[in-house]
Parts: structure tokens; C-alpha cells; sequence
């Protein structure tokens, strides 16, 4: 079996050498728990190591903040995308109704196929191995029922499988122990890591658990992990007493 090495240091020894390619990841956490960096490590990586392109959708960062953010861990994305190893799809503007000038953007009303048909695009232009949403939580919003989310994330999960993206979707949490918003979305996608900030005498901690990796083994402890100056680290095993409910 093929592993798509994720780029985060210390993570691919807990999932038996990478993520299995071609398959869709749901990467949950609440607000400041890593998600962005996460994924912008991912495809950084990706791109500048083990050069195989990479597409991200941002719903909720506009792209001139998201080259920033990466830029503080010395990853220049401007590089990658001239070369068109890395492609930024635009779909927050729209949704702040803010005009944008980028080349892969959603410019008129915002909904599932147009995205979709814009993912085609930039992974075709870009011959892409990997794809980050970031977060699609918020494609959630304008759904009334759970049962809409997930068929329009079944549309969405099934459109990466044909593409053969190795993908991370992210989800916001909001109560700690869940997984999503709509609490649907970690039946589409086939595997679910999870990261939490919890409080240690008074300091904020970070850990990630891997809760689901379909056709492999991997770990089910609980892994500290920082965010420095190379982004996200992983520090230790805790083997916590903390077990999968
Ligand atoms: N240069 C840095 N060095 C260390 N930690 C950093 C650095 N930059 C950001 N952080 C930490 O990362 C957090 C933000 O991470 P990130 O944006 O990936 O979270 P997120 O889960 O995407 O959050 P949101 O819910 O707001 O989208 C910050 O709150 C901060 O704690
Ligand atoms: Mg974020």
C-alpha cells in the first residue's frame, strides 16, 4: 500500500509510515487548536519535499492571511504557487461578499458544485496528490438538517476519491469529545484525527489522538505535540488513561 507521508514531524511512525493515499482525512479541533497549520504543513511539505502539488480550499482565511500565517514558519507559499505546485482556492471572499483578484476563487453565490467544479479545476491545472479544506464546518451553514450535510459532503468526498487526492477535511468543534458541527461528518471520510488544547496546572496543552485510520494500524494514545518555529511538532507519547469512547 502507498503512504502519503503527512510532512508533521513525528506523526507518520503513529499510522504505520503516512496516511494510506487517495484517502480522505477529517482533521477536527476547536478554535486555535492547530487545524490551519496543520494543513498548510501538509501540503508544504508536500510540495517542497516529497514534490507532489497540492491544492487548498480556504473558506474562512482569506489567502493573503493564509500565506502569511505560513510565511512565520518560513514556508513561502508565493514560491510554491508560481511554480503551480500549490494552488489556493479562494472560496472566503465570496462569503465575506469581499470582491477577490485570485486566479481559483468562487466569484458568484457560493454552493457545493460550483466549489466542486473549482476543486476540478485547480487539481487538474496542478496535477495534484494532495488537497486541504479548511474547514468545512462552514460549508455547513446554509443546511438545515444533518442529513443535507452529509450528502453534500458525501458529493464532496466522493468527487476527491475519483481525483485520487490524498485529503485532509477540516472540522471545527465546538463542545470537546465531538467531532464536528453537524455530527455527520466523520462518517464520509476515513479516518479522523483530533486535536485539543486541555489545560495542565494552569498552561495550556496541545495533544492528538488518531481515533479512526481505515486499512491500517496506528496508534490510539494520546501524542503531546507543540507548535515551533517548524510548525507542528510531536513531543511525546502520554499514555494517558484516557481511553476512545
Ligand atoms: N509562530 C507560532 N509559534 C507558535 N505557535 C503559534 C505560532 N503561530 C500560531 N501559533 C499557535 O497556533 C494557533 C493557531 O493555529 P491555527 O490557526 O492552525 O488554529 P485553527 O485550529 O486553524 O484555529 P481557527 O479555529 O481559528 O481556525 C494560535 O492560537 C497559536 O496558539
Ligand atoms: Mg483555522
Amino acid at each position: 500500500m502507498t503512504r502519503t507521508k503527512t510532512g508533521i514531524s513525528g506523526l507518520d511512525e503513529l499510522i504505520d509510515g503516512g496516511l494510506v493515499e487517495g484517502s480522505t482525512i477529517l482533521v477536527s479541533g476547536g478554535i486555535g487548536s492547530g487545524k490551519t497549520i496543520f494543513g498548510l504543513q501538509f501540503l508544504y511539505h508536500g510540495a517542497s519535499k516529497y514534490d507532489e502539488p497540492g491544492v487548498y480550499v480556504t473558506l474562512e482565511t482569506r489567502p493573503n492571511d493564509l500565506r502569511l500565517e505560513a510565511l512565520q514558519f518560513g514556508w513561502d507559499l508565493e514560491a510554491l504557487e508560481k511554480k503551480k505546485s500549490l494552488i489556493i482556492v479562494d472560496a472566503a471572499s465570496s462569503k465575506a461578499g469581499l470582491p477577490t483578484s485570485e486566479k481559483y476563487a468562487i466569484r458568484r453565490g457560493f454552493d457545493v458544485s460550483t466549489l466542486a467544479e473549482e476543486i476540478y479545476r485547480a487539481v487538474d491545472d496542478s496535477k495534484a496528490k494532495r488537497l486541504v479544506i479548511d474547514c468545512i464546518s462552514a460549508l455547513g451553514m446554509k443546511f438545515n438538517e444533518p442529513s443535507e450535510v452529509r450528502s453534500e459532503l458525501f458529493r464532496i468526498s466522493a468527487l476527491l476519491r475519483e481525483l485520487k487526492v490524498t485529503s485532509l477535511l477540516m472540522s471545527e468543534t465546538i463542545a470537546p469529545d465531538a467531532h464536528s458541527r453537524a455530527g455527520v461528518e466523520q462518517f464520509v471520510t476515513q479516518g479522523l484525527i483530533s486535536l485539543n488544547l486541555f489545560e495542565d496546572n494552569g498552561t495550556l496543552k496541545r495533544d492528538l489522538l488518531i481515533w479512526k485510520m481505515r486499512q491500517t494500524s496506528h496508534s490510539l494514545k494520546k501524542h503531546i505535540f507543540a507548535i515551533g518555529k517548524n510548525g507542528i511538532e510531536i513531543k511525546s507519547k502520554k499514555s494517558s488513561t484516557t481511553k476512545k469512547r
